[in-house]
């Protein structure tokens, strides 16, 4: 049987399905964590997790999209045909030192790009095209939805979303019809897609799935496996993003968790209501969010893949029971989080 974290979720607004799992490819095909995977390496990373049942990935031409899909394509060949791509596009590498990224989410712009997707993967349909990072004015514009949609029309993609880290554009824009929305979400970040969920009521009848999470182990942190004082290497964006202060700070955060890590969520300790680690949890935090259809994971490597997995592939359900989430709140709560 197909354990809770392979099997297909339905997003609202799309007829393919991602599976729970989306491997990420932000931190492996960038500097962002400093070291670029090759593409033997990167070939393993997706292939192993094409082996553990992750049947969606997520892609972006700003992140080199362009090696990246030729290296999927090439590392699953015809198994190709059961995944789920989410494609974000519309930022674009130039090459220019002077203007690094062009930003354009016109229907001229976006076409060739998702054309350009469709050959590299040789798929027939990028399954959810996201904007990547739209400007808030552009969105409440609110033309952009009609613009693109006859690349749905046409069924060059299944669906239409955008990344943003703002639960206020993301609200604007499901509003219009967009499907999906990338976003932030972790135990220390919950702002947007609260704020999403308290402005967006479901419907009855209605697939409530919506959001892709990212980040879901606070680019690391909440794993907890690096030690108090730790200091991230000049180019590490983690280095950059936080001040020494700030990331003592969110370590000390992650670490109040520590009493649910290695613990079973029920009195009944059943196999599946076990929580081995931290990573597990921050996880399962995530997938517990009644809009959250996939977490893109951010493994550097084949260990990291595995030990995030693992954590995982027991449990059942993948949500936290509402007491853990209570916990989980509480504990962050009196540790000043
Ligand atoms: N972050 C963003 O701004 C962003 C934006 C848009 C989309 N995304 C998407 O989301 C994906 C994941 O984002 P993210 O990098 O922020 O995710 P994340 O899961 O919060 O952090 C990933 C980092 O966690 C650490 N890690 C991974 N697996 C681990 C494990 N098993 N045990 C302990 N530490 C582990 C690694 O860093 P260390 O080993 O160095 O600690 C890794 O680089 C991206 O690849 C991308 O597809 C992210």
């Amino acid at each position: 049987m197909t354990p809770p974290y392979a099997a297909r979720v339905t997003l609202r607004g799309c007829s393919t399905q991602p599976t729970p799992l989306t491997l990420g490819t932000w931190g492996v095909m960038t500097d962002a964590y400093q070291d670029v995977l090759t593409d033997e390496a990167f070939q393993s990373l997706v292939v192993e997790a094409y082996r553990l049942g992750l049947r969606s990935f997520d892609l972006a031409f700003l992140w080199d999209g362009e090696r990246a899909m030729r290296l999927v394509a090439e590392a699953l060949g015809p198994d190709i045909a059961s995944c789920f791509f989410f494609l974000r596009a519309g930022r674009t590498t130039t090459g220019n030192p002077d203007k690094p990224i062009a930003v354009d989410f016109g229907l001229t712009a976006l076409r060739p790009q998702v054309e350009r997707a469709l050959e590299l993967l040789g798929v027939a349909k990028v399954d959810m095209l996201l904007l990547h990072a739209p400007p808030r004015t552009l969105v409440e514009r609110g033309e952009t939805m009609q613009g693109l949609d006859v690349l749905r029309s046409e069924g060059l993609v299944g669906a239409i979303g955008l990344s943003t880290t703002s639960g206020a554009v993301a609200l604007t824009a499901l509003e219009q019809g967009f499907a999906c929305a990338a976003m932030p979400y972790n135990a220390l970040v919950t702002h947007a897609v609260r704020e999403l969920d308290e402005g967006f009521p479901v419907v009855d009848g209605e697939e409530a799935r919506c959001v892709l999470a990212h980040s879901s182990l606070l680019h690391g942190v909440l794993a907890a496996r690096v030690p108090a004082g730790h200091q991230y290497p000049p180019g590490d964006h983690r280095r950059e993003r936080w001040t020494e202060q700030a990331l003592r700070t969110r370590l000390y955060h992650a670490r109040a968790l520590a009493p649910l890590a290695n613990r079973h969520t029920d009195d009944t300790r059943k196999v599946e209501t076990h929580v081995p680690n931290l990573a597990a949890l921050a996880l399962r935090f995530a997938l517990s969010h009644p809009r959250v259809g996939s977490v893109a994971i951010g493994p550097r490597d084949v260990k990291h893949l595995a030990l995030l997995v693992e954590g995982v592939s027991k449990a059942d359900p993948l949500s936290l029971n509402a007491a853990t989430l209570r916990e989980i709140e509480t504990l962050l709560a009196s540790a000043g989080a």
